[in-house]
């Protein structure tokens, strides 16, 4: 479990050791904040042992990620990694390529993911919202919002989304949400890994049984007929997508809720406009970034920045919570504000490996919220604050649990 520390270190030593603390109620952690100004390029020592640095400037950010002298091939054994045996060992996903097959790769489903898209799981997302919260208003009031209502949705949603065969949705919600700890040691992080590449694997075998789908993994199925794209790259992508499709957005829908809950004049405006809820949602994927630390990438020769020489060979990764965060973009960054103009797009990432679920996220999002907080305006916390209990060393740093209650009987 995690700490928080609300008061930012004064000189800490380096490397500064991950994971970190987390900032209160999941606000930027205090030495990130650090880091921003005083070392923009920062070593940090992982669990796995391995060196990095870290960027926390959005303009930096921005550069290095989208500059081809640093490169995005994880796959090989050598490679340092954040923790263990992670996902960015699994061979030739959207992850771990380079241009220009990353670009190859990436076009085959990225029709899937455009804004206009995605527009038809606003139904989808919504209907299945409803039945959790019917079921919600069956049982126990307090209950805890992260098992009836965020991972569960996250669950329903994504395995027609993704198209998770009929038979399989037992499987599906046995390996997902899937939270091993990153400081659990090397042994943990690969069961993990080797747990979502067989449920990958027995999916792609159920769906080549089955009729086409017009859907990513119909179309990665394709394209791996047709030689667009090799068998491995076909099964990296497939892999990638339930992989992020899954914890990536159970985060922002639980730190969504709770933010709502602790500003009720934040959240007032909006249950008196809806037409707001959009913007709330992009305001809470600002505000929190689930994944405190994203994967590496590897510089191919030495290149200086800030006064640091970043060798090649080295692994630099970016806090994008730091670059949403970042003053010299953002006008009080920590305070919550779901009409401010500054928008969240720095939270999905930059470069060529931006995300790809960025829309899907937004939409997502916005419409869970939305039908939780119209069916219960009262929700409220069932602890103090200072009680929900955070974990900061999940990939997706979120509260396990969020203990909630509201007035019986208020209006749908
Ligand atoms: C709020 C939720 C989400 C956040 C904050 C988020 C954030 C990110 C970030 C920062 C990256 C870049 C990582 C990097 O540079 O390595 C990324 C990549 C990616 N995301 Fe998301 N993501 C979210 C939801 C999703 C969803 C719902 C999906 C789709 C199922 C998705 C699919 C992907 C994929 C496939 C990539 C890799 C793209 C590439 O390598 O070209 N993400 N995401």
């Amino acid at each position: 479990m995690t700490a928080t520390t609300p008061t930012p270190p004064q000189e800490p030593a380096l490397p500064l050791s991950y994971p970190f603390p987390l900032g209160e109620n999941g606000q930027l952690p205090p030495l990130i904040r650090w880091a921003q100004a005083n070392q923009p390029v920062c070593p940090v020592a992982m669990p796995s042992g391995a060196r990095m640095w870290m960027l926390t400037r959005k303009d930096d950010i921005a550069r290095i990620f989208a500059d081809p002298r640093f490169s995005r091939k994880l796959d090989d054994p050598a490679t340092p990694r954040i923790a263990g045996q992670d996902i960015t060992t699994v061979g030739r996903g959207l992850f771990s390529l380079d241009p220009p097959d990353h670009t190859r790769v990436k076009s085959v489903v990225s029709g899937f993911f455009t804004r206009r898209a995605v527009g038809r799981y606003e139904t989808l997302v919504r209907s299945h919202a409803a039945e959790l919260l019917d079921a919600m208003d069956d049982g126990p009031n307090p209950c805890d919002l992260v098992a009836g209502y965020t991972s569960l949705l996250q669950m329903l949603v994504m395995r027609e989304v993704l198209g998770v065969p009929e038979e399989l949705w037992e499987d599906h919600r046995r390996v997902f949400p899937s939270a091993s700890s990153i400081t659990a040691g090397p042994q943990e992080t690969a069961t993990e890994t080797e747990e979502i590449k067989a449920f990958t694997a027995r999916v792609i075998a159920a769906r080549r049984r089955l009729p086409e789908r017009e859907d990513p993994l119909g179309a990665l199925l394709r394209a791996a007929a047709d030689g667009t794209i090799s068998e491995e790259e076909m099964f990296g992508t497939a892999f990638l997508l339930f992989f992020t499709g899954s914890d990536g957005i159970i985060a922002p829908t639980t730190t969504g809720a709770m933010i709502l809950m602790l500003n009720p004049s934040q959240l007032r405006p909006v249950l008196d406009d809806p037409g707001l809820w959009p913007k709330a949602a992009e305001e809470v994927l600002r505000y929190f970034h689930n994944g405190v630390l994203g994967f590496p990438v590897i510089a191919r020769e030495d290149v200086e920045l800030h006064g640091v020489t970043i060798a090649a060979g080295d692994a630099v990764v970016a806090s994008m919570q730091a670059a949403t965060w970042d003053p010299r973009h953002v006008n009080n960054p920590e305070k919550f504000n779901v009409r401010r103009r500054e928008d969240a797009a720095a939270t999905f990432g930059a470069g060529p490996h931006y995300c790809l679920g960025a829309q899907l996220a937004r939409l997502y999002l916005a419409t869970a919220l939305r039908a939780l907080f119209e069916r219960h305006p009262s929700l409220r916390l069932a602890v103090a604050e200072q009680d929900i209990p955070w974990r900061n060393d999940i990939m997706f740093v979120r509260p396990v649990a969020l203990p909630v209650t509201w007035s019986e009987g208020t209006p749908a």
